[in-house]
């Protein structure tokens, strides 16, 4: 047993920053029984979506489990390289999710949030990667049946496009 005397809500900044790379590559590393499941790594920040998704949870609301989520401090902790080695190690599709613009803890993340997310994913499209393959949400704390509409519809659309194979064990 942990001799940890706090929940996992109350991880510190360098427990949840550490070994990120590590997580990614956790976290997008599929198992496969002979069948095709999508897999979607997550990244969701602390104070809101994270805790959307802990409420979709709570709330028992249905959601399909291809989603293996890395929480992060706030949604501007993604660095660009995130999504894109999580997508060569074996996702099929990234999530990033984060507070409402005016929301963020951190005041301005999502702002870079946003701005950094078009330009990956106008890059990663002119390679080949198609669109709803990365994918940014804002949810709140509050939105857990946000979350989980979320989660449904784009395992529905990796369903559709089937597996990535255009940036699986690439290197970029
Ligand atoms: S803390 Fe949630 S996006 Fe910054």
């Amino acid at each position: 047993m942990s001799s940890r005397d706090h929940s996992c809500a109350d991880l510190t900044v360098e427990e949840v920053n550490a070994g990120l790379d590590e997580k990614v590559d956790l976290a997008a590393s599929a198992e496969s029984n002979g069948e095709w499941e999508p897999l979607i790594v997550g990244f969701c920040c602390n104070w809101c979506s994270y805790a959307g998704a802990d409420l979709a949870g709570i709330n028992r609301f249905n959601y399909p489990a291809n989603v293996r989520i890395i929480r992060v401090l706030c949604s501007g902790r993604v660095n660009p390289m995130f999504v894109v080695r999580a997508l060569q190690r074996g996702a099929d599709g990234v999530l990033v999710a984060g507070c409402h613009p005016g929301d963020c803890h951190y005041s301005t993340g999502n702002y870079y949030t946003r701005r950094r997310f078009h330009i990956v994913k106008r890059q990663l499209e002119y390679i080949g990667l198609e669109p709803e393959r990365l994918q940014l949400h804002w949810i709140s704390a509050a939105e857990g049946r946000k979350f989980a509409d979320v989660v449904t519809d784009m395992t529905e659309q990796i369903i559709a496009l089937g597996p990535n194979r255009r940036l699986r064990g690439s290197v970029l």
